[in-house]
């Protein structure tokens, strides 16, 4: 039997793929699609529930995205959440106004539904319930919750009169419609974000809604989400051939394996020595993927021209996209090498989006041109393979996991593609590049002894453009200086630094200023991100 899908509508909130996570979480399949797509479109997917997602915009500006009327009318239930909120109320025949004092960060609800009378569904999440596939009457959305419940707010304007039939189901002090319901219509609305951690029953809420309200099973796994992947992959490349670019990462590694599954003798895969890799990486990812992976791979030496490119070229920015521009182009070479290839594949997280520009060309703001994401040239032909755009890291581990990869390829730690090029800060240079690999070299050979290298999301050393003046040996040196990175994170979005034993730092830095010539001071890094980022360029 086809799995339960739940739409998510997207209004161009930056936690739109949060929630997709939160409903993956609970093996439901769900699908992400713009505010915009066709109503047939909504139609043809079927959905057992639709979630509307937030958005910057207020209901009341011109222009401001909306949803066809139509949809309310599938008899399919709608979760609103924050401007899906306003959207609903608005939609169907309630009041939203701007002009109040917003709500942002942390709030407390009132929960107003009398989730007393209701029977409460058992609550575990990741694990399945339900199971009839049949939306069976129970509490709402608040089932199980406590009478007052911690939430996350952002809101500017506020639903301040409801549609006729819909009860208020929470308040704030603040604002009287803090969620509201009307389960003859199936629409159901909350002005806070569940999908955050910040609010600790969300995930509660969010299963009250998938499994009580809409009805799903809960039978979705990673399993099948390889299968539909393989299958799609199958079904877009036909008998073309696909290059895919292996960095021995694993985001690049799940996406290899997951194309070799589909289309095996098809797929080439591309290792390019950029001249900005780690030392002796090159070597260890082509050996690891052919022999631990049997995937079919050809190795390219191309530092030389990377690094022609890169010289005198001291703009992070300007940087990356550098290297954008001629990683297509190695691929291109390539692809005419082996006779033609109509398709990359790459392997792009949901965070690469974000940071790089919003997922539908959105509002949120460009971080930084990630390799794979900005750096794609116009001129270039590839039609893109990207399996992996809507997960995050945990998430691609755990499908490498299921896709039977190795633990040292799922724990590795992620190396950006602009490699050390961004961790040489300013112009990359050859020297700099031999001072930054040696004590790189350090900084992972000290920290994978170390007890606590599991709990650790990355770990390396940054070349600064800074010299100053030391005393070796009774002799005056003027040299760089060398800032440790080391750093906790879930998925790369958020992360803070890592409270390392003093005694580890010391030897770290005894050891590179000892071995490392052109070295003659260690920092260690102690910024978060935000408002930080994890690579210093
Ligand atoms: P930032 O520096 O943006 O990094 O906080 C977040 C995570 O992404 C990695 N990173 C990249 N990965 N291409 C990649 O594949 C890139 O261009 C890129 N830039 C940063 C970084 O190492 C960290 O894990």
């Amino acid at each position: 039997m086809p799995h339960d899908t739940i739409l998510i509508l997207d209004f161009g909130s930056q936690y739109s793929q949060l929630i997709a996570r939160r409903v993956r979480e609970q093996h439901v399949y769900c699908r992400l699609e713009p505010c915009s797509a066709p109503f047939e479109t909504i139609q043809a997917i079927a959905p057992k529930g639709i979630i509307l997602s937030g958005g910057p915009s207020s209901v009341w500006a011109p222009g401001a995205p909306s949803l066809d009327p139509r949809v309310l009318e599938l008899g399919v239930p709608v979760l609103g959440i924050c401007y899906g909120m306003q959207l609903l109320a608005q939609l169907a025949g309630g009041r939203v106004e701007g002009g109040h004092a917003g709500e942002y960060g942390p709030a407390t609800i009132e929960i107003i539904e009398d989730t007393g009378k209701m029977p409460v569904p058992p609550f575990t999440p990741q694990v399945k319930s339900g199971g009839t596939g049949v939306p069976p009457v129970v509490g709402g959305l608040f089932a199980g919750c406590e009478p007052t419940e911690k939430v996350w707010m952002s809101h500017g304007d506020r639903v301040t009169a409801l549609p006729p039939g819909a009860v208020a189901t929470a308040r704030t002090p603040t604002v009287e419609v803090a969620a509201f319901a009307d389960p003859a219509r199936r629409i159901y609305a909350v002005q806070f974000h569940p999908e955050v951690s910040h609010t600790p029953q969300g995930s509660r809420m969010l299963h009250n809604f998938l499994f009580d309200i809409c009805g799903c099973r809960g039978d979705w796994t990673m399993a099948s989400f390889i299968d539909e992947a393989v299958a799609d992959v199958r079904q877009r490349v036909g008998a073309d051939r696909v290059i895919c670019g292996l960095s021995g990462g694993v985001d690049s590694t799940v996406v290899a394996t997951l194309i070799n599954r589909a289309i095996g003798g098809q797929l080439t895969c591309i290792l390019v020595d950029n001249g900005v890799l780690r030392a002796g990486e090159a070597a260890e990812v082509v050996r690891m993927a052919r022999d631990e992976l049997g995937l079919n791979v050809d190795a390219v030496d191309a530092s030389e021209r990377f690094l022609r490119r890169l010289a005198g070229v001291a703009d992070p920015e300007a940087k990356r996209l550098i290297i954008g521009d001629e990683f297509v182009r190695v691929f291109t070479e390539e692809a005419e090498r082996i006779g033609g290839a109509r398709f990359l594949a790459q392997g792009t997280l949901f965070p690469d989006l974000i940071e790089s520009k919003s997922a539908f060309g959105g509002p949120s703001a460009r971080i930084k041109s990630h390799h794979n994401v900005g750096g794609m040239p116009a001129w270039s032909q590839f039609e893109l393979i990207e399996p992996l755009r809507e997960l995050f890291k945990d998430e691609v581990r755990e499908l490498g996991r299921e896709l039977g990869l190795p633990h040292t390829v799922l724990h590795r730690q992620p190396f950006p593609g602009p490699g050390l090029a961004v961790r040489v800060v300013g112009e990359v240079t050859p020297s700099g590049l031999r001072i930054l690999r040696e004590a790189d070299a350090i900084v992972q050979d000290e920290m994978r002894k170390w007890e606590g290298y599991g709990s650790i999301w990355q770990s390396f050393a940054v070349l600064l453009p800074v010299k100053s003046v030391g005393v070796m040996g009774d002799a005056r040196t003027y040299d760089f200086a060398v800032a440790i990175r080391v750093v906790t994170s879930r998925d790369g979005m958020t992360a803070d630094w890592a409270r390392l034993p003093g005694d580890l730092l010391a030897w770290l830095s005894t050891r590179i200023i000892n071995e490392v010539d052109g070295v003659n001071r260690v920092l260690y890094d102690i910024s978060s991100k935000p408002p930080s980022t994890i690579e210093w360029e």
